[in-house]
């Protein structure tokens, strides 16, 4: 017969693996020096938000919290070690400047990286793996030392509008008023600058500049405000652009040439090629879009870049 000691003793036990153990795991630093007193900063991948960030994430705020992009701040000559966890699917991590990564971040695995503070400046970091409908929206700030634009957003980067709360998407009634939706919630302006500005730096790419988008127009042959409006009015109807019997200008021919060539270029993506081949490869691609979005999507995506075209007069 067990006696009480016994029964004290064995709900003891329970007791310490039921809460001092999980307790113990939780409570246990993960961004605690190394033994070689190099600084750790831990960063979590989190989909949903499409951020790598430094706050703490379990299982009682990943489902909605409104994670912050983590800055990384580093001195000058400093070593540090990025330990990498992920919340939810593979992730990937690059600074290509400062010649980290890219390293693949597994779930329930972590990933260490060694980042030296070269020199002072901001270098960007990026998600490498596609990784949901924020990957493209996964990219934050190494800070080295106190360069004069520490304090600059990076261009084009904004929250991921989708945090998994797309179907709530505003109501559109146009085609180029969808595909402004499409752009925004696919993360383009992540690559291209918002409204299509461009301005972002793929690292050392042949084109050192993601290309800026608002001056399609002018690249399909488009001339003036009338023969955009004629465009967007047949993109608007439906029409098989092939098969108009009446152009609506005389470089119609041309101009549909352009247009599948741009069409293509957004089915099919584009690698970045490096323009030195001993340096780490460019952050950016064009991937292709085709495998993601539906014709239709495309073609309002089209539409709306075309509406970006600016007329003087
Ligand atoms: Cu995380 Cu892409």
């Amino acid at each position: 017969m067990r006696t009480r000691l016994q029964e004290f003793a064995a709900a003891f036990v329970v007791l310490l693996c039921l809460v001092a153990l999980p307790a113990w795991m939780f409570s246990y630093p993960i961004d605690r020096p190394l033994e070689d007193g190099r600084r750790v900063v831990a960063l979590t991948g989190v989909k949903r938000a499409g951020v790598w960030t430094d706050q703490a994430v379990n299982a009682s705020n990943h489902g909605f919290a409104d994670f912050r992009p983590a800055v990384v701040r580093v001195d000058v000559g400093e070593d540090i070690v990025i330990r990498l966890t992920s919340a939810d699917v593979t992730h990937g991590f690059y600074v290509p400047e400062l010649g980290v990564g890219p390293v693949e971040v597994e779930p329930g695995h972590v990933t260490e990286v060694a980042l030296h503070g070269r020199e002072e400046g901001v270098f960007e970091y990026y998600c490498t793996q596609v990784c949901g409908e924020c990957h493209y929206f996964m990219r934050g700030k190494v800070i080295v030392g106190n360069p004069p634009n520490a304090d600059e957003p990076l261009p084009g980067l904004q929250n991921c509008p989708g945090h998994g709360e797309s179907e709530h998407a505003s109501a559109v009634e146009t085609l180029a008023e969808r595909g402004e939706q499409i752009f925004a919630i696919q993360g383009c302006s992540n690559c291209h600058g918002i409204e299509g500005v461009g301005g972002i730096e793929n690292f050392n790419a042949i084109f050192a500049k993601v290309p800026a988008l608002n001056g399609l127009g002018k690249r399909m042959m488009l001339r003036e405000r009338a023969d955009q409006e004629a465009i967007l009015e047949l993109l608007e109807s439906g029409a098989d652009l092939e098969a108009v019997e009446d152009p609506p200008f005389s470089r119609y021919s041309s101009f549909l040439a352009q247009y599948e060539g741009f069409r293509n270029r957004i089915h099919n993506g584009n690698t970045a090629v490096a323009l030195d081949k001993t340096k780490p490869a460019p952050p950016l691609s064009m991937p292709r879009w085709g495998d993601v979005l539906d014709e239709g999507e495309i073609t309002a995506i089209l539409a709306y870049l075309i509406t970006l075209q600016k007329w003087e007069k």
